[in-house]
């Protein structure tokens, strides 16, 4: 029994001797926390072998994390153990290191830096539907990774993959998705120079890109102008001593932002595209609003604006199925949350699945209903009931980006294409960094929906 300070005992499962709630945990992880945190309360715990965790599941405690209390706290385990991909990245860092690397990304994320990359990301989606073919079959999350890998490459590296290069990107990511699902469900923790299968082929798979990224950032070096984005700036950044980012400091940022800046907003679409193919009334409302703001017309980010139902459609899709699933801290000294108190080290887990199926906060929490996020409505909700994009100091970078970026691209699509799911599609999970699809992923054919004309009479 994990006690603090005051020997308050948390409430949780026993679970097995000597592997705790280790096999439950594996076989279905979404479950297993969902479940916990309705027996057990707000703040429960569970062991994983000789180690507990401590799960947070009312918004009031999640906000002292995340904001109020932000510095006590640092990135959990299973985050530092991203670092052997991502580096000291953004997401990985801790300290003067991280705030130096925050400020100068923050950079590339301001509103009028955004919008500007607006009519870059709709010609990306032009380019990608350009392929598809009227009733040819699609994997939609495949579609959607290469799709955001190519926004990302455009918009902050100023950069488009040779088709090679794509590819292997792809297929590193896959590999890098695989490796930390393994490693979230594993019981033995294998350390990282036993050279394994599995070890080998994520050292190979990081080497592969780590050489594509190293070939981008040795181009952008010797290139005398900025060019107003962001691999440009961390090129050209300059300390007091006028000292510039390394070689690995730049590569370690640059995989994060393409691990971070692309899978996370292809899970959303994906999402998307499963509850249009699954509710035919909100598919109607969703072509009506394209055809009442977009008439003929591609997005942008003014008329973007106006999409409050596509809008809607995401953040209800990152309610139910969020990409990130769960966040994880560990206190730097002894805490109390909750009313218990919690030793220093103790792993935290706030998981965004848990919390948004919450139905104190979402009445009839498995139905999707966009209209959830109605400016009144949204407005009552606790401000941490809802966190797809985590919140305070380490609130993701790229969430204004993120945001407009799959409301062009989801109305992009949605004005050419209706997406007719697989007879009896389901969304199952493999929970690794993100919530990614399990086995063959989400497949559908591609329906036109050429003219706004057509789009009435196709419903
Ligand atoms: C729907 C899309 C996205 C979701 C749901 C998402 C979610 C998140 C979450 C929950 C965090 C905080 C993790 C924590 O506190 O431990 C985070 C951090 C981060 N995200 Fe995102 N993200 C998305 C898109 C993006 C995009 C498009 C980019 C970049 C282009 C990006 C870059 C980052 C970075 C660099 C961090 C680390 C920030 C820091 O610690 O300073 N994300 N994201």
């Amino acid at each position: 029994m994990l006690r603090g300070v005051s020997g308050s005992a948390i409430p949780g499962p026993r679970g097995l001797p000597a592997l705790g709630s280790l096999l439950e945990l594996e076989r279905d992880s979404l479950g297993f926390l969902t479940e916990t945190a309705r027996r057990y309360g707000p703040v429960s715990r569970f062991r994983l072998l000789h180690r507990f965790v401590v799960q947070l599941a009312d918004p009031e405690d999640i906000e002292q994390v995340l904001v109020r209390c932000a510095a006590d706290y640092r990135k959990d385990r299973f985050t530092q153990d991203l670092a052997r991909a991502l580096g000291q990245g953004l997401v990985t860092s801790e300290g003067e290191h991280w705030k130096r690397h925050r400020k100068l990304a923050a950079f590339a994320f301001t509103p009028q830096r955004i919008a500007a990359q607006a009519g870059t990301m709709v010609d990306a989606a032009l380019q990608r539907i350009g392929s598809w073919r009227a009733g040819g079959s699609l994997n939609v999350h495949q579609e959607m990774s290469r799709l955001t890998l190519d926004v990302v490459c455009r918009t902050l590296f100023h950069t488009q993959l040779a088709p090679g290069d794509e590819a292997t990107v792809e297929r590193g990511m896959e590999v890098l998705n695989h490796f930390f699902a393994e490693a979230l469900e594993s019981v033995l923790l294998v350390p990282p120079w036993l050279p394994t299968p599995n070890n080998l082929r994520l050292s190979r798979a990081i080497a592969r890109i780590d050489a594509i990224l190293l070939r981008m950032i040795a181009r952008r070096r010797a290139e005398p102008a900025e060019g107003g984005d962001l691999l440009g700036a961390l090129v050209h950044a300059r300390d007091e001593q006028g000292v510039g980012l390394s070689d690995r400091e730049l590569r370690d940022e640059c995989m994060t932002l393409l691990l971070a800046g692309h899978e996370t907003t292809a899970l959303a679409l994906t999402h998307a595209f499963y509850a249009l193919g699954t509710h035919s009334d909100l598919r109607r409302r969703f072509q009506q609003e394209l055809v009442q703001v977009l008439g003929d017309e591609p997005p942008d980010a003014t008329s973007a604006r106006d999409l409050s139902l596509t809008e809607r459609i995401i953040k209800e899709s990152m309610r139910l199925h969020p990409p990130v699933w769960a966040i994880g801290r560990q206190p730097l000294r002894d805490v109390r949350l909750g009313g218990h108190d919690i030793p220093a080290g103790t792993e935290l887990v706030m998981s965004q699945w848990v919390v948004h199926r919450d139905p104190r906060f979402f009445p009839d929490p498995e139905a999707f209903d966009p209209d959830r996020f109605l400016p009144e409505r949204a407005r009552a909700l606790p401000r941490f009931a809802y966190f797809p994009f985590g919140g305070g100091p380490r609130v993701c970078v790229g969430s204004h980006f993120a945001m407009l970026e799959a409301v062009l691209l989801l109305a992009t699509i949605g004005q050419r294409f209706h997406l007719e799911l697989e007879p009896g599609a389901r969304l199952e999970f493999r929970p690794s960094v993100t919530l990614r699809p399990k086995g063959r992923g989400l497949l559908a054919t591609a329906r036109s929906n050429l003219t706004p004309r057509h789009h009435s009479n196709d419903l």
